[in-house]
């Protein structure tokens, strides 16, 4: 049998490169397009075909043409919610005008039974939400450009879908975390504070430490995002623990697993972030068959194992 081909943006990150070491296990055959601004090779396994490219360029709609992806996971993005509200210029031409780009060229060219998974976010689209978890059926209410920007990139994987007949996919994690994850950017809380801690640096805890958060280990969200990609369902999907937990506990746990006994230096609460936000996931558990299979005790023991193991091959 032919291998499938997929076409993974952001194959370089933290989940991207998850998907593709996933996608490999199952046979498919993959390409990555990544311009490496917080990607990294050696986050991907050497038979992997990286090519460096921005997705903002007229590249990528060449590379589809050339490579003729069965399936595209799109995991490229501007991830930073601080960055969004400072450059919203830049996080929609990224999140809206690239992903749009992506889509077109795909619908032009690719296997006829062609799917697109598209990489919301859970965390950032609904806003301050009085009832939590948040299902899907809360009225996305953003309150940054980045939530804003992956709202309405949802709404143009939506139209492909119905004007083009593209198997599309929308998934709506919450915060994940686990290894590989870029420690040095605005976000991804639990891979600074590791870092942080086991450098002995000083950790900043934005606001008063109390806001809750829906921590899923990323392997968690692989599964769903594969199961997503195969049922291809007309509808986005939260993939959240529905757990909370506040950044001054998880600040405590990491700190036990680093032997930290530094303490956090409290910040200003940055412009856009939301302060309480956990996920119902029902909806994909039901549809999908999908669950949580990593509990936060075990992700966070997973996590600073990993990050101490790269600590000591540097
Ligand atoms: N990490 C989370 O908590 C989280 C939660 C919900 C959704 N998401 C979404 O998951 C996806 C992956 O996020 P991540 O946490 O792995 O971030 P990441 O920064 O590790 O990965 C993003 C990748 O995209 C690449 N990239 C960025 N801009 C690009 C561009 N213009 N052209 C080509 N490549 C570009 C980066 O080099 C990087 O390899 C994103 O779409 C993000 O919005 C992440």
């Amino acid at each position: 049998m032919v291998a499938k081909t997929a076409l993974v943006t952001g194959g370089a990150g933290f989940l991207g490169s998850h998907i593709c070491y996933s996608l490999l296990e199952d046979g498919w055959r993959i390409v990555v397009a990544d311009n490496m601004s917080t990607g990294k090779a050696s986050n991907l396994p050497n038979n992997i075909d990286i090519e460096n490219i921005d997705i903002c360029s007229s590249k990528i709609s060449e590379l589809i043409k050339s490579c003729k992806p069965d399936s595209i996971f799109h995991a490229a993005a501007q991830i930073s919610v601080p960055t969004s509200t400072r450059q919203p210029v830049l996080d929609a031409q990224v999140n809206i005008n690239a992903t749009i780009k992506i889509l077109d060229a795909f619908r032009q060219n690719g296997n006829p039974s062609k799917s697109f998974l598209f990489l919301s976010t859970g965390g950032g689209i609904y806003g301050q939400v009085d009832e939590l978890p948040a299902s899907e059926d809360v009225k996305p209410q953003p309150l940054a450009p980045y939530g804003i920007s992956k709202f309405a990139a949802e709404i143009y994987v939506q139209y492909f879908r119905k004007a083009h007949g593209l198997k599309t996919s929308i998934v709506r994690p919450s915060n994940i975390y686990g290894p590989r994850q870029n420690p040095d950017s605005e976000a991804g809380v639990i891979a600074i504070f590791i870092k942080s801690m086991l450098e002995k640096k000083k950790v900043n805890i934005f606001g008063d430490g109390d806001d809750q958060r829906d921590y899923i280990y990323v392997s968690d969200v692989v599964k769903g995002c594969l199961l997503a990609e195969k049922h291809a369902l007309n509808q986005p999907l939260n993939l959240g623990t529905g757990l909370s937990t506040s950044v001054n506990d998880l600040f405590q746990t990491i700190s036990k697993l680093c032997n930290s006994n530094l303490q956090p230096n409290y910040c200003d609460r940055r412009p856009g972030d939301v302060i309480n936000i956990t996920l119902d996931s029902s909806a994909g558990k039901r549809l999908l068959g999908w669950d949580i299979k990593i509990n936060l005790e075990e992700g966070l023991r997973k996590t600073v194992e990993s990050f101490k193991n790269d600590k000591i091959k540097k």
